[in-house]
């Protein structure tokens, strides 16, 4: 999160959120619909993003290492599974109602208020000889006027008159009482309305599968996955006995899951549909906490090899007592988001919980057989559990920069530039004739877009001034761009024929470069 205000970091959400739908990274689902709450389409360059994303850290942590192998396990759920791992009964979190709005709110998130509570038994219309009986109460702040709290009570229990061509306003307020209350959380903060009290909501989306289900066979039901672990977990087992690896090994798999938030917010920060990368490392008891503190590490690393610096990032070693009880470890990983600082990833060791659960479960042994000891164990393990849309959208934060140029007739003007690592850039290079109405300088640049597309993604730009189209690529953080002049045609010699200018989207510097030379150089950067 940057120093700057409040009010300035939400001026640059919005700026990012505006530049995320006009260039094509996110849209929101079914908007033209009105919009489906807490669900993200990804346009073009975001699913390019997202897609290196993903591509890296598979390589990082499948490709590269022999001792994690990779799962794709099924989205929908056996019920079974869920039940042992404690999500059916238990994968919940605190929701109340606005008695008013009817809002839903996560109980745990409602900052805590101070001010005077208007408390009333109910309300009567003197005309009708209509009345209610109910307990109701509204938070004024200091500084509200006394008889906005009697409005919102008026509109509150006009929600129960038959007649609704009644006016609130001439509905009597029955029982009034104040109360001073400090830090409290029973109000909404939008509106000063009472809550309901908190319950638990699952968070879980059911479905019912098969066709001739009916709605009382509990036995159709199944469940959309809130979390990629689980089916490794449930298939530890075949993956151990299918490719023989020793402890420690990991599995590792990315993928959707699904969660019915309660409160999906902070663009897709929070979503109801969202991608996962986690790992499952199982290990030997005496290596779990060495395990969990070099993991730390290694992801630590993994964010700066992406273009996320240690300094934005924030390591919380959660305490005793608020972790999951299972868990002897769990360090968050936290990014500085223009809205506040974040989890992006948790690292948590899980101790022998997950596989135990399951083995009980499903009456299956998941034992591991220690050649060395001869000794049968419950593997351990640590899991490093990563958001991929979250962690899309650290990076899509982290490089939106703004600067103040001078062009080349000295006017000023504002670049938006996305600093982009070229690792994960959704476009590596843009490739531009000088003109377009010059077939050469054309053919040329068709044949550099030729050489160049197996091998990455490029952008072929033929419209507008030069000036303009290297704008438009910083603006999606396009780090390379090539453009092909007469030079590069021969029409001022032989010196720099087949070359062409490669400007550099952060110095803005430019050089010229051999055609020749241009997959190995950008290769070099990219991979
Ligand atoms: N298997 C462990 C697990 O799922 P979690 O902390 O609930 O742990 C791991 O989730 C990561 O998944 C989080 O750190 C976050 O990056 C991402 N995540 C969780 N809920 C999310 C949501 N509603 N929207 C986007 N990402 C979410």
């Amino acid at each position: 999160m940057s120093d700057a205000s409040p009010e300035k970091n939400t001026a640059l959400m919005e700026k990012i959120v505006s530049l995320c739908k006009r260039r094509g990274f996110i849209f929101q689902s079914a908007e033209i619909y009105g919009g489906l709450n807490g669900c993200w389409d990804y346009g073009p360059l975001g699913a390019e993003l997202k897609r290196n994303l993903k591509e890296y850290w598979w390589r990082k942590n499948v490709q590269e290492r022999e001792d994690i192998l990779g799962l794709d396990g099924s989205i929908l759920t056996h019920q079974a599974v869920l039940k042992a791992s404690g999500h059916v009964g238990g994968f919940s979190d605190p929701m109340c109602d606005c008695l008013l709005s009817k809002a839903r709110l996560r109980a745990d998130q409602i900052e805590p208020q101070s001010g005077t509570a208007y408390w009333f038994t109910g309300a009567s219309h003197a005309e009708s000889g209509w009345s209610v009986e109910r307990e109701y109460g509204v938070l004024a702040m200091a500084g509200d006027d006394e008889n906005k709290a009697r409005k919102t009570a008026r509109q509150y229990y006009a929600q129960f008159l038959p007649d609704k061509q009644i006016s609130p306003k001439t509905l009597e307020l029955i029982g009034e009482r104040t109360e001073v209350v400090t830090e409290t959380t029973r109000f909404n903060p939008e509106n000063g309305s009472l809550l309901t009290e908190a319950r638990a909501f699952n968070l879980m989306f059911q479905t019912r599968m098969g066709a001739s289900s009916d709605d009382s066979d509990e036995s159709s039901i199944a469940y959309l996955r809130p979390e990629t672990a689980q089916s490794i977990f449930v298939q530890f087992k075949n993956v151990l006995d299918s490719s023989r690896v020793k402890l420690p090994f990991g599995i590792a798999q990315i993928g959707k899951s699904f969660r019915n938030e309660i409160n999906p917010r902070n663009f897709t920060f929070r979503s109801r549909e969202f991608e996962q990368m986690e790992i499952e490392f199982f290990c030997r008891p005496e290596d779990g906490l060495r395990l969990t503190d070099e993991w730390l590490e290694r992801r630590l690393t993994f964010y700066e090899e992406i273009g996320i610096p240690r300094e934005h990032l924030h390591v919380l070693d959660i305490p005793d007592g608020e972790r999951a009880f299972y868990s002897q470890k769990t360090y968050d990983i936290e990014y500085e988001f223009p809205f506040g600082i974040q989890e992006l990833e948790g690292i948590a060791y899980r101790t022998d919980y997950d596989l135990t659960v399951h083995q009980k479960g499903s009456g299956k042994s998941l034992e591991y057989f220690d050649e060395e000891t001869k000794e049968k164990i419950i593997p351990h393990v640590v899991e490093p559990s990563a958001g991929c849309d979250r962690t899309v959208l650290a990076l899509i934060c982290e490089a939106y920069d703004e600067e103040t140029v001078t062009d080349e007739k000295g006017k000023e003007e504002i670049r938006t530039v996305m600093r982009f690592s070229p690792r994960i850039a959704p476009i590596k290079v843009g490739i531009f004739p000088l003109l377009k109405n010059k077939p050469e300088l054309v053919a040329k640049a068709r044949e550099i877009q030729k050489l160049l597309s197996p091998f990455m993604t490029v952008f072929y730009d033929e419209t507008a001034a030069i000036g303009r189209r290297y704008r438009r690529q910083d603006e999606v953080g396009t780090p390379y761009c090539v453009t092909v002049d007469f030079d590069t045609i021969g029409e001022n010699g032989e010196e720099f024929k087949d070359t062409v200018t490669l400007r550099e989207r952060d110095s803005m510097k430019q050089e010229r470069i051999p055609i020749a030379k241009l997959r190995e150089f950008l290769l070099d950067r990219i991979h």
